[in-house]
């Protein structure tokens, strides 16, 4: 499957495997670049020696790395010490692009931006990204308001206008092909991929929460903040995190503030039912998408199925249109 992103990342299937924090390690991130797209370690809040863990276990695979920006920020050599493993991309969310921008640049490692906004989109424009993400509201983890449907093909557009050279993914909700398909009908050159792939052999996650994900239908999510209040992380005001309900997020969804007060006895709580896999009480981040996933699949697979099924999507959209 050929687009403008397979021939610039030299890969043979245009899906980028989204850098899960904690969930993505070098083990999904190695079968997703064998079978043909590009797998991310999620490096989320910068822990670099469980990133330089990952990338010795993808053992050479061509494999990129995410970081959360705003932590990026507080951590700015752990910039450094994700260049060191020469990886295939670096892909930077939630944050200011610009102050890392050109180490990545000058270490010749393509920079992706994912963005929530077209103004998000002008700034990655600015900063010399060589791929910008539109992430959507229906995406897993941390996001903003906006939907994909109407924010890929706005930002497509813009692209156009100030730099046809840069790529566009499209995020959010794309679990299959006809989501893959219908990115590439919205102007992205590709699409990178969450929840799909945590719903993988290869993912790390506990297997009594993946097989509560996988009963759940796209109307079982919701944004929140409450996971980040619990764990005491300082996410800007603007973004949220798409999870499963469960009976811990519905007692403090908007009640964030009684959390604070309470926040020592129920980060403890949290964070046992965590490493247990307690369902009721541990956090799945998620996108909508999740209705749309019945079974755990391995990467392969999952990479295989997505871009057979795209082909046949857009090959009826031309046989129809024929007609
Ligand atoms: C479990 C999980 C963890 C995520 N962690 C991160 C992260 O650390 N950094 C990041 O840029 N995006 C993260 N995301 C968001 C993805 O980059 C991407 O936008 C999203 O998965 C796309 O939507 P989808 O989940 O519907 O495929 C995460 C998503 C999920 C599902």
């Amino acid at each position: 499957m050929k687009t403008r992103m397979t021939e610039a990342l030299g890969i043979t299937r245009p899906v980028i495997q989204a850098p899960m924090a904690f969930a993505a390690g070098g083990t999904l991130a190695s079968a997703v670049s064998s079978a043909g797209g590009m797998g991310m370690i999620g490096g989320g809040y910068g822990d670099a020696d469980w990133i330089d863990q990952q990338f010795g276990i993808a053992a050479g695979a061509r494999v990129g790395c995410g970081l959360i920006t705003w932590k990026l920020a507080e951590q700015p050599h752990v910039l450094d010490q994700v260049l060191v493993h020469d990886p295939a991309a670096v892909f930077l969310s939630f944050g200011d692009p610009a102050p890392f921008a050109p180490a990545i640049r000058d270490a010749g490692v393509p920079l992706i931006c994912q963005v929530q906004t077209l103004r998000d989109a002008w700034r990655a424009l600015d900063c010399g990204a060589d791929i910008i993400v539109a992430q959507g509201a229906d995406a897993g983890g941390h996001g903003e308001a906006r939907g994909t449907f109407a924010l890929v093909p706005e930002i497509a557009d813009e692209i156009a206008r100030q730099n046809s050279k840069v790529l566009l993914c499209a995020a959010g909700g794309i679990t299959d092909g006809r989501g893959l398909a219908a990115a590439l009908m919205l102007g992205a050159d590709g699409a990178v991929i969450g929840t799909r792939f945590l719903a993988s052999h290869e993912a790390l996650v506990h297997p009594r929460i993946l097989d509560r994900a996988l009963a759940a239908t796209g109307d079982d999510t919701l944004r929140t903040r409450v996971v980040d209040v619990v764990r005491g992380y300082d996410w800007p005001s603007r973004y949220n995190g798409r999870v499963l309900s469960n009976p811990f997020i519905q007692k403090w969804h908007q009640s964030e503030a009684a959390l604070q007060r309470d926040a020592k006895s129920e980060a403890a709580k949290w964070a046992a039912a965590q490493n247990a896999g307690d369902p009721d009480v541990a956090t799945a981040f998620v996108g909508e998408g999740i209705g749309l996933i019945n079974a755990v699949q391995s990467a392969s697979d999952i990479l295989a199925n997505l871009a057979g099924e795209a082909q046949e999507c857009l090959a009826r959209a031309v046989s129809h249109s024929e007609r």
